[in-house]
């Protein structure tokens, strides 16, 4: 089928890194969509663990089972990269009623920016439904075990971040406790 024939969706993301929330949203896309690109977004405001690069390789292994996805990244505005892929949908993935007033707000933009591309949210599984990026950084940074939460080559990536970080800069404070006497 050409490629103006497909119907397209663009899933955009930080993905820093990806999780298996994330995965999860990426194959119930697939089933609505021929084409889905999972976009990762250079964002300068926001200090990333990964490069953009490693983001991208990491998606791609882990999507390499789903004909349908493309992985690529874009700078500037959401939409405009969705009109230049030929994008008709949105995808973000709604976890929780604390993600609503963000994705409400992003949504009602991007509509008024390009009223011809519809946000669509995907909810994810119960499993993975309280994952995410920030808290499996924490988690790995602080030698937390990470496999049921991301995809292996994640989990085997952030672990060897982390253990050459802590080797380079192991921690000096140890908890401390004060006890009084009675
Ligand atoms: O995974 P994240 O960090 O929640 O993704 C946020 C993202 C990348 C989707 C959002 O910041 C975005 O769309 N950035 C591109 C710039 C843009 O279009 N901004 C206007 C949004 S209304």
């Amino acid at each position: 089928m050409p490629k103006a024939q497909l119907r397209t969706a663009v899933y955009p993301g930080s993905f820093d890194p990806i999780t298996n929330g994330h995965l999860d949203v990426i194959e119930r896309a697939c089933r609505l969509f021929d084409r889905v690109i999972v976009a990762v977004a250079h964002n300068e405001q926001k200090a990333a663990l990964l490069s953009i690069d490693e983001r991208m390789q990491l998606i791609s292994s882990v999507t390499s089972h789903l004909k349908a996805v493309e992985v690529a990244t874009f700078d500037g505005l959401l939409v405009e990269f969705a009109r230049n892929s030929g994008a008709s949908t949105l995808i973000r993935g709604l976890r929780a009623v604390s993600d609503f007033e963000y994705e409400f707000q992003m949504a009602l933009m991007n509509r008024r920016l390009a009223p011809e591309i519809e946000t669509l949210f995907l909810t994810p599984s119960e499993e993975t439904s309280f994952l995410s990026s920030r808290l499996v950084k924490e988690i790995a940074r602080l030698g937390g075990e990470i496999s049921p939460f991301v995809p292996p080559p994640v989990s085997k990536t952030l672990k060897t971040l982390f253990a050459t970080r802590r080797k380079k800069y192991p921690r000096t404070r140890n908890p401390r406790t004060i006890t009084r006497r009675k």
